[in-house]
C-alpha cells in the first residue's frame, strides 16, 4: 500500500490521527517535525530562531524524500505544503491527505502554544489569514477529511474509511 501523507494546518491534529491511524491500518508511523528535531537534537522553535524557515523548509523537504513511500503513515508540518516540490512528491507517491479542521477549533488548541514559530507573533486574524494563504495547497490533496468536531479516534476512523473508498474508486 502507498503511504498515506497527512496534510493540514498547524493544531488540525495530525499527529495524534495520525498515530491512531497508524495503529489502525497497522502501518508504520513517521512525523517529520519529530525527525527533524531528533536529526537536530534541538526544537523546532531553537531550530527556526537559529537558522530561519527557508532553512527548516530544506531540511524539511530532505525528510520528507527520505521516508518509505510504502505501507507508512507519515504526519508531515503545516508548512510542507509551500514547496511545490513536496506537494507533487507526495501526491505521485503516495496519498495525500487533507485533515480539515475549523479555524475556531484550531485556534483554540493553538491559544496558548508556544512550540510554534510562526505564530508567535501572530494574532487571530493573521493565522486566519495564513490558513486562508495555504488552503488552496492543501486542496490539492487526494482526499479532504473534517475532524472538525471528532474525537482522535473517530477522525481516524474517519479517515482509513475515505482512504478505503478512494482506492476503490480507483480501479
Ligand atoms: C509549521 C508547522 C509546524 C512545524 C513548524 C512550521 C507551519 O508543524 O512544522 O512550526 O509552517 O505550519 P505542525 O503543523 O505539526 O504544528
Amino acid at each position: 500500500m502507498r503511504s498515506i501523507y497527512l496534510t493540514g494546518f498547524m493544531g488540525a491534529g495530525k499527529t495524534s490521527i495520525g498515530h491512531a491511524l497508524g495503529e489502525k491500518l497497522g502501518l508504520s508511523v513517521y512525523d517529520t517535525d519529530s525527525l527533524i528535531e531528533e536529526k537536530m537534537d534541538e526544537s523546532i522553535s531553537d531550530y527556526f530562531a537559529k537558522y530561519g524557515e527557508e532553512d527548516f523548509r530544506r531540511l524539511e523537504g530532505k525528510v520528507l524524500l527520505s521516508l518509505p513511500v510504502t505501507d507508512s503513515v507519515i504526519m508531515t508540518g503545516g508548512g510542507i505544503i509551500k514547496r511545490a516540490d513536496n506537494i507533487s512528491w507526495m501526491k505521485e507517491n503516495g496519498l495525500m491527505v487533507f485533515l480539515y479542521c475549523d479555524m475556531e477549533v484550531v485556534l483554540q488548541r493553538l491559544e496558548n502554544d508556544i512550540t510554534r514559530p510562526l505564530i508567535q507573533e501572530k494574532n487571530k486574524e493573521e493565522i486566519k489569514a495564513l490558513f486562508s494563504e495555504r488552503l488552496p495547497l492543501y486542496k490539492k490533496a487526494h482526499i479532504t477529511v473534517d475532524t472538525s468536531s471528532l474525537s482522535v479516534n473517530e477522525a481516524a476512523e474517519k479517515v482509513a474509511v475515505a482512504i478505503k473508498s478512494w482506492h476503490s474508486g480507483q480501479h
